[in-house]
């Protein structure tokens, strides 16, 4: 057995915290090793990095997801209990129903609803000095997000939606105000999307039965019992919310086009290949997910390393999106590196990696790449316009990040 190298620390909850997202990719530079130990929230944690790390963390023989997600990260972010936190043929009959929301068809009525949203918002910026993308967008991407579900939203409630769908997400990397501007957000969520789907069940509202507030309703786990309310709601707000933060990569997307304005003509083609190999490397370049957790499920020893039952592991996502062994320069933007890209599911993780069905990679992530494609065709081919002087800088040291201004552009016309 090797020896695993270890921080000396009591414990470096605060250290992660205020490193942000480089924290396990510099110890592990520091250590030359793609595994070391170091102490968070009370525990010894394992940190693993690297494809093969991957494909064993992701081995559920090995590894469950019970346990492994941090409370305040559930009482913001996630929800509690939902379908990150399952394990074996509950979750697969869980994830079962995320995924079979995922077909062409409801993609494409998904892409319908936000380029409805688009158009109404285009409309509405050409008689405006300046938007500040990110949070227009994140308004947007709710209304998209919501006609898709079948959930019922007023316009005046848009705004206040929007941004509490963001808050959720702007809560997971933090332990001060933003962590109980989280808390607060999600509570009014909850209670809203609650009477949904208790109107749902009621039969006071009745939605497509295709439509995933229907499906969600009216889901029932392995034991044959209906989702208790506050479940369905989690689940459906699971569904919801990470389609609102697609407004992050959406700014970076903008960010990016805007410091290599020499991909606008190649991102213009119709035949939309170029858009594809962009936005991939919009989800390898610029930070969202950190790293991903899951405990170990029964002893092994991998590596010459031995992994005791329980034991908290973490996988190191942002230090692999940035790893030279894996990807050439990877501190250049460069969309050319996906033309003949040929990975594996563990070699590129931006969302998770391994399979849909059996493990818990991003059930959104086709939605992901489509709706930013969407985004981005608008940007290059309905609009032109202007990036006047801002701060477009985005921080490591907080999670999840964005460029500070939100991407304000100005003088917008149509094309
Ligand atoms: C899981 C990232 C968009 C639904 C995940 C995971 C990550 C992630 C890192 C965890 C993977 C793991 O635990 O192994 C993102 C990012 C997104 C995004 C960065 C874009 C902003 C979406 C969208 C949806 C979605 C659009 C649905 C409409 C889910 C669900 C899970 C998940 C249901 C849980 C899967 C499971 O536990 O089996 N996502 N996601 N995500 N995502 Fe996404």
């Amino acid at each position: 057995m090797t020896n695993i190298p270890e921080e000396k620390t009591l414990d470096s909850s605060i250290t992660l915290l205020q490193e942000g997202f480089p924290f396990l990719h510099k110890r592990m530079q520091q250590f030359n090793s793609d595994i070391f130990k170091t102490r968070l929230l009370g525990e010894e944690v394992i940190c693993i990095h690297g494809p093969e790390a991957a494909q064993v963390f992701y081995d559920t023989s090995k590894f469950q997801r019970k346990g492994a997600i941090p409370k305040p990260v559930q009482k913001t972010l996630l929800g509690e209990d939902g379908v990150q936190t399952m394990d074996d043929v509950a979750h697969r009959h869980r994830k079962a129903m995320f995924m079979s929301l995922m077909s062409k068809a409801s993609i494409n009525h998904l892409l319908a609803q936000c380029d409805r949203a688009w158009r109404a918002y285009v409309t509405k910026w050409v008689n405006m000095p300046e938007v500040v993308l990110f949070e227009d967008v994140q308004e947007i991407m709710c209304l998209g997000a919501c006609a898709w579900a079948g959930v019922p939203l007023k316009p005046t409630e848009v705004r206040q939606r929007a941004q509490d769908f963001t808050a959720m997400v702007d809560a997971f990397g933090a332990a001060d105000m933003r962590h109980y501007r989280g808390r607060k957000a999600r509570s009014r969520t909850e209670s809203w999307v609650g009477g949904i789907i208790e109107q749902v069940r009621k039969k006071k509202l009745h939605p497509d039965e295709n439509s995933p507030l229907y499906i969600v309703a009216w889901h029932y786990d392995t034991a044959g019992k209906l989702l208790s309310k506050k479940m369905a709601t989690v689940e459906l707000i699971n569904l919801l919310r990470p389609i609102v933060a697609i407004a992050y990569y959406v700014a970076f997307s903008a960010l990016a086009l805007h410091k290599h304005p020499e991909y606008l003509e190649r991102l213009r083609q119709p035949d939309g290949r170029f858009r594809e190999m962009f936005v991939q490397e919009v989800r390898r370049f610029y930070p969202f997910a950190p790293f991903l957790g899951a405990r170990v499920r029964n002893e092994f020893d991998w590596g010459g390393n031995h992994f005791k039952k329980g034991k908290l592991v973490l996988l190191d996502v942002y230090g692999m999106l940035h790893d030279p062994r894996l990807w050439e320069k990877p501190e250049l933007f460069k969309p050319e590196r996906f033309a003949n890209w040929q990975g594996s599911p563990f070699d590129f993780i931006p969302q998770g990696g391994g399979e849909f069905e059996l493990g818990h990679r991003c059930a959104g992530e086709w939605i992901t790449i489509e709706v930013m494609k969407q985004a981005l065709g608008f940007l290059v081919n309905h609009i032109s316009y202007e990036v006047p002087p801002q701060n477009l800088y985005y921080k490591l040291d907080r999670m999840p990040t964005y460029p500070q201004s939100g991407v304000i552009i100005s003088n917008i016309r149509r094309i």
